[in-house]
C-alpha cells in the first residue's frame, strides 16, 4: 500500500513540511470515512489540483447533535484506506478525538460563522455548522493545503466553509465539486444506509421534488413559496416527512426574491431512519 497513514498531528506536519518546501503544492480532502464514490470524485479531483493528496477521516462529534448518529455513524477505517490507495491519494491523516481536541470539545476555541448557519439545516440542526467550520479549520491549520475540495452535495456547508476562509483570510483556494447520485437520482450518503428496503424505491423523491421545482421556476413561475409548500406535498405523497424545501439565493441562502438571477433549491426530508439532503442549482 502506498497510502501513508498517520494519527497524529506532529507526524503529518513534518512529512508535509518537508514536501512543501520542494515545491509541493497539496490539496487537502476533509471527510468523515465510509468513503463511496461521491468521496472518491472529491480525491480525483483533488489530484488534478495539486501534486499530493492529503485526505482526513475524522467522525467529528462536535458536529453532531446530541440524539443524533454520532455513535452509530458507520466507520470502515480497513475499506476506506483500500479506496483511497486504488485512487493513489498519497497521505490519510486519521486522528482520534484526543489527538483533535485534547482539552475536550467543551473547551475547544469555535470558529462561528455568520447567519447562514441559522437556516436550512443549520435550523433543524443546532450547532451543527459551528462543529464543521472549528473542525475544517482546525485540519487546514494541520495540513495548511493550497488547496482543498469539498462536494456541493453540502451546498450549504460549502457555501458556509467558503465565507469562513474569506473573513479569516484563510490562504486555501476552495473547490466545489459536483454531486455524485446513484443511476435514480438519489445523492450518495453515508447516511443511505440507514434507508430500509421499503423505502429505497422512493428515496429518490427529494431528488425528483428538487428537479420539478427547478422546472416550474425555468417554466416562468415565480411564486417561490407557493411553489416550496407544492413541493412538500410531493414528498408527503411519498411518504416522507419533509424538513425542509427552499428556493433560495444561491450565494446568502435567504429565500429567493424576483430579482435574484442565481438560485439553489435546496431540501431535506426524514425517512423513518435517516435525514437526506439534497439539491440543484440554476442561474436565471
Ligand atoms: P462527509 O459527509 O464524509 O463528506 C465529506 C465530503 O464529501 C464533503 O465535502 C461532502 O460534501 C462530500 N460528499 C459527500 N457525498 C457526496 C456526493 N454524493 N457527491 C459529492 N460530494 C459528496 O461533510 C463532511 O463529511 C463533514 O462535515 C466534514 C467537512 C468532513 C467536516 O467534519
Amino acid at each position: 500500500m502506498s497510502l501513508h497513514v498517520h494519527r497524529h498531528i506532529a507526524e503529518l506536519r513534518s512529512q508535509l513540511n518537508r514536501l512543501r518546501s520542494e515545491g509541493k503544492r497539496i490539496a487537502c480532502v476533509p471527510t468523515m470515512g465510509n468513503l463511496h464514490e461521491g468521496h472518491l470524485q472529491l480525491i480525483r479531483l483533488a489530484k488534478e489540483q495539486a501534486d499530493l493528496v492529503v485526505a482526513t477521516i475524522f467522525v467529528n462529534r462536535l458536529q453532531f447533535g446530541l440524539n443524533e448518529d454520532w455513535d452509530q455513524y458507520p466507520r470502515t477505517f480497513e475499506a476506506d484506506c483500500s479506496k483511497l490507495d486504488a485512487e493513489q491519494c498519497d497521505y490519510l491523516f486519521f486522528p482520534d478525538e484526543t489527538e483533535m481536541y485534547p482539552n475536550g470539545m467543551d473547551e475547544q476555541t469555535r470558529v462561528v460563522a455568520p447567519s447562514m448557519t441559522d437556516v436550512l439545516c443549520g435550523a433543524s440542526r443546532p450547532g451543527h455548522f459551528e462543529g464543521v467550520t472549528t473542525v475544517v479549520s482546525k485540519l487546514f491549520n494541520i495540513v495548511q493545503p493550497h488547496v482543498a475540495v469539498f462536494g456541493r452535495k453540502d451546498f450549504q456547508q460549502l457555501a458556509i466553509i467558503r465565507r469562513m476562509v474569506a473573513d479569516l483570510c484563510i490562504p486555501v483556494e476552495i473547490v466545489g465539486a459536483p454531486v455524485a447520485r446513484d443511476s435514480d437520482g438519489l445523492a450518495l450518503s453515508s447516511r443511505n444506509a440507514y434507508i430500509t428496503e421499503q423505502e429505497r424505491p422512493n428515496a429518490n423523491q427529494l431528488y425528483q421534488t428538487l428537479c420539478w421545482l427547478r422546472d416550474q421556476v425555468q417554466q416562468g413561475q415565480r411564486d417561490y413559496r407557493t411553489l416550496e409548500t407544492a413541493g412538500a406535498r410531493r414528498i408527503e405523497k411519498a411518504g416522507f416527512r419533509p424538513d425542509y424545501l427552499s428556493i433560495a439565493n444561491a450565494q446568502t441562502l435567504q429565500p429567493a426574491v424576483d430579482d435574484d438571477t442565481d438560485l439553489a433549491i435546496l431540501g431535506a426530508l426524514f425517512t423513518s431512519r435517516a435525514r437526506l439532503i439534497d439539491n440543484v442549482t440554476l442561474t436565471l
